[in-house]
């Protein structure tokens, strides 16, 4: 039975404006849609023909609207902003933050009861779950699912992965330009988001782990039916959802972020799920710390062989039994308490799920690394912390002292890494400063450097990396990322030199490199510290300048910090 609905606001009474409310809406609904007992669902929609991986989400939308019907919801298709990752400039984590903040206020300035939530592609998915966060009514995802896969020259090729090692062999010589473009028609072969456990399969996860979908809905490929099927579940779902009011509060608890935490390490997720856990728990006032990721997650085996860590791709994941099998062989590490979107905790899903293919979801014995997780290093370079994901390093590099060998913006980098008289060897310490949150802006996926093509030529395929930016999930290699303070905030990074011995320590979880406090306080500024950095005039980069936080709690705006809650506002007429 559905109690007070808050779209009751809008459309009863008898007054001009419920009047105007239900007349304008009316549109064809049943005359009884607005009677006060069917619950009124946005499905928020992330479709975007300049979102490849989620333009297949209309057809989505219908199956969710069929389902809310069905449940006996009124179901509205709500398009919201959308971010292609491949396709925005400068990089869609500048605008994470703006869509969240979009989304949120026009799901509170609506006559909306539950929220369906469609995303895919890196960014949807979070700025997604933190603007239902902030809201807090009922809501649930519905995550778009990985392509399928596709091959070039009979070899299974991974999205995202392969174009970084495909376009280092371009590099290196041992393929040709030619052919790294060849492989261009092959990497996409049907709807869906990239199909490596790059950010979205590792957000979709994450929300699952959270308990925002249907369990066992993350990982289903966008083509497989099954994903429609579930999609008309989940309208179904929001519909007792709202009936319950069971909210995203009520879901996502600190205990249910450990979850997720540990999800991650399991499937060898993506470090870019660590600002988006961060900001999703401060939207709801959780108390969730960059050591909670080293604490939950550096212990947990990885299990799941998927590119970028492993060999295999999310079609394969889902033939072998998919989430809930893998989180199954982890159930034992997952707290209890936690209730998904259907009431029931996500543990009593962790029964009975067999894995139907071992070299791609590795048995607990015997996993394909021990103790991976998300390791976060502090020291003098990294005061307020840095991370790296092991699983996807060299082991060797790991432990490493060399020489820093330092960029003072991607440019630089960019017109100086083939130099041939760069002074670098396969023992130098790339560092990479001025692309953090406040320096691009926007903390671009740019941590994963290309590495100098005279050394590729040599054989070297990887090399230790640091940097105040991000990476793709799909990337890997022994890079450093997220350093804080960044460089543009005035963060060591800004001080180190070419030349400076940098300390790597994975394992003692330190960064470091040898200079003295006096030292340091005598190195003058550079162009990437925040004495001369030329804040943007207008716009929405002027205010994520002034207002974004550092990557250690989320890069959120620091005024978009906890939840504003569902009221009501004023009339408009
Ligand atoms: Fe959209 Fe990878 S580019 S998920």
């Amino acid at each position: 039975m559905v109690n007070h609905l808050r779209s009751a606001d809008w459309y009863q009474g008898t007054d001009r404006n419920a009047y105007i409310h239900r007349a304008w809406m009316r549109r064809g609904l049943p005359e009884d849609a607005f009677d006060g007992t069917r619950p009124q669902i946005a499905i928020a929609n992330t479709a975007s023909d300049l979102t490849p991986c989620n333009m297949h989400l209309n057809e989505v939308a219908e199956s969710v609207k069929q389902g809310v019907w069905a449940g006996g919801g009124v179901p509205y298709n709500l398009p919201v902003v959308s971010l292609g990752e491949t396709q925005v400039k400068p990089t869609a984590m500048l605008w994470r933050n703006m869509a969240a903040m979009a989304m949120e206020e026009m799901f509170r300035a609506n006559p909306i009861d539950g929220l369906v939530l469609l995303g895919g592609c890196d960014k949807t998915i979070p700025a997604l779950l933190m603007a239902a966060a902030s809201v807090d009514i009922p809501a649930v995802v519905v995550p778009g699912g990985p392509m399928l896969t596709g091959h070039f020259r009979g070899q299974a090729l991974g999205c995202g992965t392969d174009v970084w090692r495909l376009s280092e062999e371009a590099r290196a010589g041992t393929i040709t330009n030619g052919e790294f473009l060849q492989s261009e028609q092959s990497m996409i072969r049907s709807k869906g988001h990239c199909n490596t456990m790059g950010t979205a399969s590792t957000m979709a996860i994450v929300a699952e782990a959270l308990g925002m979908t249907i369990p066992g809905f993350a990982g289903t490929p966008a083509a497989d039916a099954r994903l429609l099927s579930l999609s008309h579940d989940t309208g179904r779902l929001i519909v007792d959802m709202v009936a319950a009011g069971r909210k995203p509060s009520d879901i996502m608890t600190r205990e249910s972020f450990l979850n997720a935490i540990i999800a991650v390490a399991a499937v060898g997720g993506s470090t870019n799920s660590v600002v988006h856990l961060l900001a999703i728990a401060g939207r709801l006032g959780i108390d969730l710390t960059l050591d909670d990721f080293d604490a939950a997650g550096s212990r947990v085996p990885v299990l799941a062989n998927l590119q970028p860590s492993g060999t295999f791709l999310m079609d394969d994941l889902y033939r072998a039994g998919g989430v809930l099998a893998l989180l199954s062989q982890v159930k034992d590490l997952l707290h209890p308490e936690p209730i998904t979107v259907t009431g029931v905790p996500l543990v009593d899903y962790l029964v009975d799920r067999p894995v139907y293919d071992e070299t791609v979801i590795f048995p607990r014995e015997a996993p394909l690394m021990d103790d991976a997780g998300i390791a976060v290093l502090r020291g003098n370079l990294a005061p307020r912390g840095a991370i790296i994901k092991p699983a996807a390093a060299t082991p060797a590099l790991l432990q490493h002292v060399g020489p820093a060998v330092v960029f003072d913006s991607i440019e630089d980098l960019r017109a100086r890494i083939d130099d041939p008289d760069l002074d670098v060897t396969a023992d130098s310490v790339l560092v990479l400063r001025g692309c953090g949150p406040r320096g691009y802006p926007g903390m671009p996926e740019v941590g994963n450097m290309p590495l100098p093509r005279k050394l590729l030529e040599q054989g070297v395929r990887d090399m230790v990396r640091i940097s105040d930016a991000r990476m793709s999930g799909t990337a890997y290699g022994t890079v450093i990322l997220h350093a804080a303070p960044e460089a543009a905030a005035g963060g060591p990074l800004a001080f180190v030199r070419t030349g400076d011995i940098i300390r790597l320590d994975v394992t003692g979880r330190s960064l470091s490199f040898d200079v003295t406090d006096e030292e340091l306080q005598s190195r003058s500024r550079t162009p990437a510290s925040d004495a001369a950095y030329a804040a943007p005039v207008r716009g929405w980069e002027r205010l994520y300048v002034d207002h974004v936080m550092q990557a250690d709690t989320g890069a959120d705006l620091d005024f978009l910090v906890g939840a504003s809650g569902d009221k009501v506002s004023r009339e408009s007429h």
